[in-house]
């Protein structure tokens, strides 16, 4: 069922059940975090590998104080800088987040999300909630209610609808490596303003075969059909008899291919991002047998851009 009706959420989610929310980056598939026979419906709901652990949620930072055994210097910077905001921090946890949330680490991934409504909801609750992106393991993550309904609806009691979200990648994930600050994952704060608070430049960790490296997996974010990075008029000489599909930065190609989606005429990166995961959710659905993509300028949030399309790719 999908609504915007926080009363009936909050009954689901004191009552034990699974309910997605909106946030400013993607949609979350959320539970009671404490509560590990909950948190492992999530798992179960996603058919997520149980190594992968999850971002817990919360409404303030002196609410995360209490699952959270410190925050450093270096953490409560970021913290009062970006929260609400999709920065994850990766910080020592309290023995009252279940070990199912971390894979065991003493590390939990914790952020205040950016969300009007889900901001009230996690106000009304007397636990933080756990949630990974509400898609299916290893799909494209939801950036409305209807793309939640798409795969899980019969999965969630309730999907939180809070409309689109206005990031449209997920957050950036930072923690200590040998003892300094580093993104675990690129998102929607970029490194640049990143380096510009803390004063020097954060190092952006691009292994994914590190498994503490969230979200980091090389094949992930996929959609169904085959999707090529590189450059545009390259892969379509190459490609030349196949429908294809064509998700560009700001150049139209529609004279060219079958179906053509410009993520911002503008050529605003922001907007871009917003727009990325519902053009491949588009893109799987129409009548094509390709999608076909390009780089982006590696700058600002077209790192997380970058990071999102060459994990989805088709590996050759
Ligand atoms: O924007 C977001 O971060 C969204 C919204 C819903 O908040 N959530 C999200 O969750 O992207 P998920 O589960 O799809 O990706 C979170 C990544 C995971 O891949 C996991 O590996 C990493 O964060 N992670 C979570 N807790 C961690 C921990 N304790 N140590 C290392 N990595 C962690
Ligand atoms: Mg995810």
């Amino acid at each position: 069922m999908i609504g915007s009706d926080l009363n009936i959420a909050k009954d689901f989610l004191l009552n034990g059940d699974l309910v997605a929310i909106p946030t400013e980056t993607v949609y979350g598939l959320a539970g009671n975090a404490l509560v590990a026979e909950t948190v492992a419906k999530i798992f179960e709901a996603k058919n997520r590998p149980s190594f992968d652990p999850l971002i817990v949620h919360t409404h303030s930072i002196d609410s995360a104080r209490n699952y959270v055994l410190e925050f450093p210097d270096w953490a409560l910077k970021l913290a009062e800088k970006f929260w609400p905001g999709p920065l994850t921090l990766l910080l020592p946890k309290q023995r009252n987040i279940p070990d199912i949330v971390t894979n065991g680490s003493e590390l939990v991934g914790i952020r205040i999300p950016n969300h009007q409504l889900t901001l009230e909801l996690l106000k009304s609750l007397p636990f933080p909630l756990a949630a990974p992106s509400a898609n299916p393991f290893g799909y494209i993550s939801p950036t409305s209610a209807q793309h939640v309904a798409d795969q899980l609806e019969n999965k969630i009691s309730y999907i939180l609808d809070g409309g689109n979200c206005t990031v449209g990648l997920e957050s950036t994930i930072v923690g200590l490596k040998n003892g300094k600050p580093a993104i675990f994952r690129s998102g929607g704060i970029p490194a640049e303003i990143i380096n510009e608070l803390l004063g020097f430049e954060i190092e952006v960790l691009l292994s994914s075969s590190n498994p503490q490296a969230p979200g980091m997996l090389e094949n992930h974010y996929s959609p169904g059909k085959p999707l090529f990075v590189g450059n545009l008029d390259e892969l379509i000489n190459y490609h030349t008899g196949k429908k294809i599909g064509i998700i560009s930065f700001y150049v139209n190609y529609s004279a060219q291919v079958n179906k053509s989606l410009v993520l911002s005429p503008k050529g605003d990166l922001t907007e871009a991002a917003a727009g990325l995961f519902a053009s491949l959710r588009e893109m799987d659905k129409s009548k094509i047998e390709i999608i076909l993509t390009e780089k982006f300028p590696e700058i600002g949030i077209g790192r997380a851009i970058n990071d999102r399309l060459h994990r989805a790719a088709t590996k050759r």
